[in-house]
């Protein structure tokens, strides 16, 4: 099996309930983060670590998710007109990029979401991005996995230490420290009870799996929520081989959550080039109002 991962898998499908009723006939990975769709930025991660294959699970309402990635020749016709060449460079860059899309006709779970797109993986190592948890694309996150994927040649799954009041939104893990950042997993649960967590590490949207996965999850039951979860799964494939946490010192932001969503969309604003002057001093205004 190569140790390069050449691919990875968005999983889109989600109903989004938690950002209702924004989401009920539009996909939540495209909204926007200042400028971009939150899905681009997940996309532009991959590529930052050469990952040129690209397969994004979809459904019912997600068909934007395809026309934002296709490229725009009316657009950019007008844009050539008023001569905004910066502009179609950057509306048309991620459209060279191969994507292929598969729909996933019921919303069953995540662990489902992944094992639709399958067939496209090909007996190879691939990484997943949950395109909801955005991760500051100055942290090389990603890259880090996989750099240390071709190390460890096993599943390795982002961890992020949480508060322990936070720990039952999360599939935490207990786990023993290699050192460098690197745990070594015994055990995991998805969406602990109050006080039932093994650790505060949880395990957040990125991971590097291996095929094997897939045999697991098509005889998946429900579990938690009645979805087929992916940590049910790596459970069970954690009795027949080593998996790996890999620590995430950086900054995430839940977008998927209207407060994470809030927080990215301020930070990334400070962050922008052109919005960073103007909006700095209206927050800086704001703040003077909330302390009268
Ligand atoms: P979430 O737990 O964020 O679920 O899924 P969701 O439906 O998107 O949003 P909420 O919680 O109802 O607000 C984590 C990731 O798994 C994908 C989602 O699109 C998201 O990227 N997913 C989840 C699927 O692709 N299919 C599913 O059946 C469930």
């Amino acid at each position: 099996m190569s140790d390069t991962i050449k691919k990875a898998i968005f999983p889109a499908a989600g109903l989004g309930t938690r950002f209702l009723p924004a989401t009920k006939a539009s996909p939540k990975e495209m909204l926007p983060i200042v400028d971009k769709p939150m899905i681009q930025y997940g996309v532009e991660e991959a590529i930052s670590c050469n990952i040129k294959e690209i397969v994004i699970v979809t459904g019912k309402h997600k068909r934007t998710i395809e026309d934002h990635f296709d490229y725009a020749f009316e657009l950019e016709e007008k844009l050539k007109k008023s001569g905004k060449k910066k502009l179609i460079e950057e509306i048309n860059r991620l459209s060279r990029i191969k994507i292929a899309y598969i729909r996933q006709g019921y919303a069953l779970g995540l662990g489902h979401a992944i094992s639709c797109a399958e067939p496209f993986v090909n007996n190879e190592p691939f990484a997943v991005i949950l395109s909801d948890d955005i991760i500051d694309p100055k942290d090389t996150l990603l890259k880090d996995m996989v750099h240390l994927y071709r190390k460890l040649k096993a599943p390795i799954l982002a961890l992020e230490r949480v508060p322990a009041a936070d720990t039952h939104r999360y599939g935490v893990i207990d786990g023993k420290s290699e050192g460098g950042g690197v745990f070594r997993i015994n055990g995991l649960v998805e969406k602990p009870a109050p006080g039932e967590a093994p650790s505060n590490l949880a395990i957040i949207g990125r991971y590097i799996l291996t095929p094997d996965i897939f045999t697991i999850l098509s005889r998946s039951k429900p579990g938690r929520g009645g979805e087929i979860q992916l940590t049910d799964a790596i459970a069970e494939l954690l009795r027949k081989r080593p998996v790996y946490g890999y620590l995430f010192r950086g900054r995430r932001y839940d977008a998927g959550d209207k407060l994470g969503y809030l927080k990215a969309t301020v930070d990334f604003a400070l962050k922008n080039p052109e919005l960073s002057a103007a909006f700095r001093s209206y927050i800086v205004g704001v703040s003077r109002r909330l302390k009268k």
